[in-house]
């Protein structure tokens, strides 16, 4: 089954839904205090959630990736970055991300910066061909397990090109789309 998908602001009432994704996605998640607290009290924070859209109500759907970042002045700060399982490598993760550069980029950030697990491949491939680079290590930033971070940086801040898969507009604000295929024909 082919998926219509579209990123859009997160909203409190999609708060159950993005921590079951955070839960299955990560070995140490935030909790839902963390995440509402992200959410709702946190003026630099900003939230994004690609979701899918039905046909019968495109402003329904099931939550496949959300993504969390920081523009601290002059600093973009990517935090969490997720995408489920089922919707992978499919360019949901670079439009999530990518649409957070634009944003902070739109709000006068002219770097960005983030930490990442030193063994999470996917995820560095990810930031590495977007134009991000390593600029160091925090020892044993992580726990569960104890792990070292890989702290990486855009600079000066560059779009980097769209998703082949997205149908990517949101460099200008708005909100930016494409598809995915779920193995098995699960439902959207
Ligand atoms: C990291 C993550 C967000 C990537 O999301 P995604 O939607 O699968 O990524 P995309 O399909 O947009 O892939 C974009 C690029 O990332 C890299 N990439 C993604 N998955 C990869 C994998 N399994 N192995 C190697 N590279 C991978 C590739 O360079 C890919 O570009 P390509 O498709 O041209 O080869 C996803 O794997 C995830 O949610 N992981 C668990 C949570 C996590 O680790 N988050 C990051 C925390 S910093």
């Amino acid at each position: 089954m082919v998926c219509e998908w579209q990123i859009v602001p997160a909203t409190v009432d999609m708060l159950p839904e993005i921590l079951k994704l955070e839960e299955a996605c990560f070995s140490a998640p935030w909790t839902r205090k963390m995440l509402e607290a992200e959410l709702t009290g946190n003026q630099f924070a900003h939230f994004l959630v690609a979701m899918t859209r039905e046909n019968t109500d495109p402003s329904r759907g099931n939550i496949i990736g959300y993504h969390c970042f920081w523009v601290v002045f002059d600093e973009l700060r990517l935090m969490n970055l997720a995408v489920r399982e089922a919707s992978r490598n499919q360019g949901v993760g670079r439009s999530l991300a990518r649409e957070a550069i634009g944003f902070g980029a739109r709000q006068g950030a002219t770097r960005a910066v983030l930490e990442v697990r030193a063994s999470n491949e996917p995820a560095h491939m990810l930031y590495r061909e977007m134009g991000f680079l390593p600029i160091g290590v925090r020892r044993q930033y992580y726990s569960n397990p104890v792990e070292d971070a890989i702290l990486m940086e855009m600079a000066p801040l560059v779009l980097p090109a769209e998703s082949p898969q997205g149908h990517a507009t949101g460099a200008g604000g708005e909100a930016i789309s494409g598809h995915v295929s779920n193995p098995g024909g699960t439902a959207c």
